[in-house]
């Protein structure tokens, strides 16, 4: 299985800091945010990766990782997201990378204390379809929800003002190859992107999605808030641990 971390975006609800640089590139503890997915993606097993970017400073990534190697990675790629077209979108340029084959998607500001190794075999195991991870949060609006009828996801809401139960959709995923006919199939949601959860629900609506709780605790970084939060977490002891 491939890797895709996506990490394009203008990041503005970290104005004035992304104004000179990619939100992930900015520090969470005592390195850039960016590094946390790559190592998740390693320690999962999978060493084959693209970076999607887009912005003003995707230069500074290549600045950054390199070949990879110094993080584990035999095989690095890089592709460019014009425009600001959503999370969908920017998996839609992965679709050369997977070659067919199944992806695991990382969203390039979700940072977990576990590793997802667990997980991602368990999805090697899973024949087809898609497999989502959820983790319970105190904001739920601020997320994709699921709403959840004991054991089984019946669809998935974007940020929901009223939110179905108390769980978020995180930014981990991991789709067979049909992820790529899904997203053609999309239209751009009120907020002018192509969204990740009308891809989920796709999945769902076709009875192959499947989940797993995430052990441990998960966060994003795309808030001052949760910036400062996964800063923290990562401070007293470490990201994707054992
Ligand atoms: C995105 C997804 C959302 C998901 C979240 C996880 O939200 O749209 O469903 O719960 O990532 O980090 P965004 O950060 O783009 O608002």
């Amino acid at each position: 299985m491939k890797g895709v971390i996506l990490a394009g975006g203008l990041g503005t609800r970290l104005n004035p800091l992304t104004k000179i640089t990619n939100k992930h590139l900015l520090p969470v503890y005592d390195r850039p945010m960016i590094t946390y997915p790559v190592e998740c993606l390693v320690k999962a097993g999978i060493d084959d990766i693209l970076i999607v970017t887009g912005g003003n400073h995707p230069g500074d990534f290549l600045r950054l990782l390199g070949n990879g190697g110094r993080y584990g990675v035999k095989n690095i790629g890089y592709v460019y997201q014009e425009g600001e077209g959503g999370i969908a979108d920017a998996l839609a340029l992965a679709e050369n990378h997977a070659a067919g084959g199944r992806v695991c998607v990382v969203l390039g500001d979700n940072i977990l204390e576990k590793t997802i190794r667990t997980a991602v075999e368990e999805y090697r195991k899973q024949g087809k379809g898609a497999r989502i991870l959820l983790k319970e949060v105190d904001d739920p609006q601020r997320f994709g929800v699921p709403v959840l009828d004991g054991d089984k996801v019946l669809k998935i809401i974007e940020k929901p003002s009223d939110p179905p139960s108390g769980f978020a959709v995180t930014g981990i995923y991991m789709y067979d190859f049909q992820v790529f006919e899904f997203i053609k199939t999309l239209s751009p949601s009120e907020r002018g992107e192509l969204e990740i959860t009308d891809v989920n629900n796709l999945y769902i609506n076709q009875g192959t999605m499947t989940w797993s709780k995430i052990d441990g605790w998960w966060t994003d970084a795309g808030t001052f808030d949760s910036l400062l939060k996964a800063s923290n977490l990562v401070a007293h002891g470490g990201a994707n641990n054992n």
